[in-house]
């Protein structure tokens, strides 16, 4: 069994390198994921630990890149110092985020205050639109702290390199802890999976069936606008659910079935339990206090149109749903045309209006 870290494992203390006085450019960049047995809550009494287990297929073709130019300093500063931009633009928004981020990882990376940080980030997907920008961009984040870390001198040997950098990305993002390997990634203790950890994610034991080697997940963008309610706010209000234990069991048992499902090729189970997974996390929302509904009408059209469609062709296409209105379609490779096909003559005005993003994922063969 590989080998499993505690946080003791990944601190460093300040004086572990020593800074030069260059101005270091290093880039680095992170894909975005998917849920299919989604992290919906936090563990009370801990820092960014889940409250459930969650599995995700990587979005190989979805990505952050980010830049970072890093000016050393005379002595380490206070608190992070940096300035981040998106596509050249200043983000001052972005900041708060980051600083905590920063913060949280301090014990694991002191080595970042000894530089002034102008961070540039871009994504090869719309930012905001419910692909996860969040998960690739403290993905990249993460990589590009640990590669600063390479270059002034630390060892850096797996498995301890990704499951640090997924420890560190979690601490800006939950779901951002996926985004450092793929095609399959598991992040969230669970009983049935002796290799999973709440602290950063891995990847699971079990290998998929070939069925599942080559997996598209084309997004429909229903709506590009910011959400009016965050994944973060949405994570606490569970706390307080009244369906939480249920909420709990059902996803113990939907990541069991999936698994199964993803070893035997079986892609009506799969279809099954993503599909509850995605509608569970909506109709967690609709029950909080304050309830909320994220989807928009567009989003039952598609669902509903699809149903239909799969009903009448026996085609293996299904959808899940992020924290967000976008719908995302999982299907086998071979079945592109037919769900381009599907969306053009059912959606035309959608498929006329909207960007879809065609992702090869979960190739087991790359
Ligand atoms: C619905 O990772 O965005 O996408 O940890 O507060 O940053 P924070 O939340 P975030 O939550 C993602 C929730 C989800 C499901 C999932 O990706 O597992």
């Amino acid at each position: 069994m590989p080998k499993r870290f505690t946080s003791k494992d990944f601190l460093l203390s300040e004086t572990a390198v020593r800074p030069g006085n260059e101005t270091l450019e290093l880039t680095a960049e992170a894909p975005s994921n998917i849920a299919l047995v989604k992290y919906w809550g936090k563990k009370s009494g801990g820092v960014q630990l889940p409250m459930n287990a969650s599995l995700s297929f990587t979005l190989s073709r979805s990505k952050t890149i980010t830049r970072a130019k890093l000016f050393p300093l005379e002595k380490a500063s206070a608190q992070a110092m940096f300035r981040i931009r998106l596509d050249g633009k200043d983000r001052p928004d972005f900041a708060p985020k980051i600083e905590q981020f920063f913060a949280r990882i301090d014990p694991y990376a002191p080595y970042v205050r000894y530089f002034r940080w102008e961070i540039d980030s871009h994504n090869t997907f719309p930012h905001a639109s419910g692909i996860a920008s969040s998960a690739s961009g403290f993905a990249a984040l993460a990589r590009l702290v640990m590669l600063l870390g390479r270059r002034l001198g630390l060892p850096c040997d797996e498995p301890f390199c990704t499951a640090k950098t997924s420890f560190l990305a979690r601490l800006g993002s939950g779901s951002a802890a996926r985004s450092v390997a793929g095609p399959l990634m598991l992040w969230g203790r669970h009983d049935a999976f002796p290799v999973s950890d709440d602290l950063y994610a891995v990847r699971p034991e079990f290998e998929p069936h070939s069925d599942f080697t080559d997996v598209r997940d084309t997004i429909v963008l229903i709506d590009r606008g910011v959400k009016p309610v965050s994944s973060t706010r949405g994570h606490d209000l569970i706390n307080r659910h009244p369906f939480r234990e249920a909420r709990l069991q059902v996803a113990r048992q939907n990541l069991i079935d999936l698994a199964e499902a993803l070893k035997k090729g079986d892609w009506t189970a799969f279809g099954r339990i993503v599909e509850a997974e995605a509608l569970m996390l909506h109709a967690l929302m609709a029950t909080s206090d304050p309830p909320y509904i994220l989807m928009q009408p567009e989003t039952l059209r598609l669902i509903r149109g699809l149903q239909a469609w799969r009903e009448q062709s026996g085609r293996p296409v299904y959808f899940s749903l992020d924290a967000g209105a976008n719908v995302h379609l999982l299907y086998p490779g071979r079945e592109h045309q037919g769900v381009l096909d599907f969306l053009k003559n059912t959606l035309p005005e959608l498929y006329a209006d909207r960007a879809f993003i065609a992702d090869k994922v979960a190739s087991t063969k790359e």
